[in-house]
C-alpha cells in the first residue's frame, strides 16, 4: 500500500520546508514541482526555457509542460512506496491529472498548510535557497551556521526571483483564485486534513504526525 502526501497551501507557507523534513524520515521522495521547473531553467532545458517567464511574473506554468515533468518524474522506481507532492495540483485540471496516477490501494493525505498573508510574506521576504542543491532557509528563523552558504552542501545562499513584492502579491492571488478551488475536490474525497501552519516548524509537525502515523 503506498502513502502519498499532498503538500497543499499558499505560496510561502511552508510546503517545502515541512515535505524536505517528511521526506528525510520517511524515506520517502519529495517531489517538487518547482524545484522540477527551476532546474529546468538553470540547465535552460526546453521545459525551463518555457516555464521561465510564466515563474519570473508569477502566474501558472501551462499544465501541458507541468504534466510532462511530472509523468516523467512519478514513473521512477522510486515512487514505488509513495512519494510527496509539492506544488501540485495547482488547479481542478491538475487534480484530475493527479488523480489518474493514484490506485485503488493508496492512502492519500492532502495536507492544507493554512496561514495569514502577513505571515506568508514575512517568510518569504526573509527566505534564502541554496543555489546548488536548493535547501531552503530564513535569515531569522532558520538560519544557515555560515551566513550566506549551504550547511548542507556549502553551495551560495541566494533570494528566488520571484521572492519580491509583486510577484509575492501575483502568487498570492493565483493561489487564492485557481488553487485554493481544487481544496472542495479534495474534501468530498475525504482526504483533506487542515493544519495550522503560522506556529514554528515542529508545531506544523505535531499535527501532520497525528494524521499520517
Ligand atoms: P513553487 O516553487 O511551488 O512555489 P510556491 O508554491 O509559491 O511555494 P514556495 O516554494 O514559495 O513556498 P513553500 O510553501 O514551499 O514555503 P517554504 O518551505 O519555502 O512554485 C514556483 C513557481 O513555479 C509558481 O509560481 C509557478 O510559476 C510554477 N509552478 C510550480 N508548480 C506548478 C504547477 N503545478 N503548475 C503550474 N506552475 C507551477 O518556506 C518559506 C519560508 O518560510 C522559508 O524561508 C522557510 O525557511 C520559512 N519557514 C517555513 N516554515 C516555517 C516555520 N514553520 N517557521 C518559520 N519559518 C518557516
Amino acid at each position: 500500500m503506498r502513502k502519498i502526501i499532498v503538500m497543499f497551501g499558499p505560496p510561502g507557507i511552508g510546503k517545502g520546508t515541512i515535505g524536505a523534513i517528511l521526506s528525510k524520515e520517511r524515506k520517502t521522495p519529495l517531489i517538487s514541482v518547482g524545484d522540477l521547473l527551476r532546474d529546468g531553467v538553470k540547465n535552460q532545458s526546453d521545459t525551463g526555457k518555457k516555464a521561465e517567464n510564466y515563474m519570473k511574473k508569477g502566474e501558472l506554468v501551462p499544465d501541458s509542460l507541468v504534466f510532462e515533468l511530472l509523468t516523467e518524474r512519478i514513473s521512477k522506481d522510486d515512487t514505488d512506496n509513495g512519494f510527496i507532492i509539492d506544488g501540485f495540483p495547482r488547479n481542478e485540471q491538475q487534480a484530475v491529472m493527479l488523480e489518474n496516477v493514484f490506485i485503488n490501494e493508496d492512502t492519500i493525505f492532502v495536507l492544507n498548510l493554512e496561514g495569514s498573508d502577513n505571515v506568508i510574506i514575512e517568510r518569504l521576504s526573509n527566505r534564502r535557497i541554496c543555489e546548488k542543491c536548493g535547501a531552503i532557509y530564513h535569515l531569522i528563523n532558520i538560519p544557515p551556521k555560515k551566513e550566506g552558504i549551504c550547511d548542507i552542501c556549502g553551495g551560495n545562499l541566494i533570494q528566488r526571483v520571484d521572492d519580491t513584492p509583486q510577484v509575492i502579491k501575483k502568487r498570492l492571488n493565483v493561489f487564492k483564485n485557481d488553487t485554493k478551488p481544487v481544496l472542495d475536490f479534495y474534501k468530498k474525497k475525504g482526504w483533506l486534513y487542515s493544519i495550522f501552519a503560522e506556529g514554528k516548524v515542529p508545531e506544523t509537525l505535531k499535527q501532520i504526525y497525528e494524521i499520517i502515523y
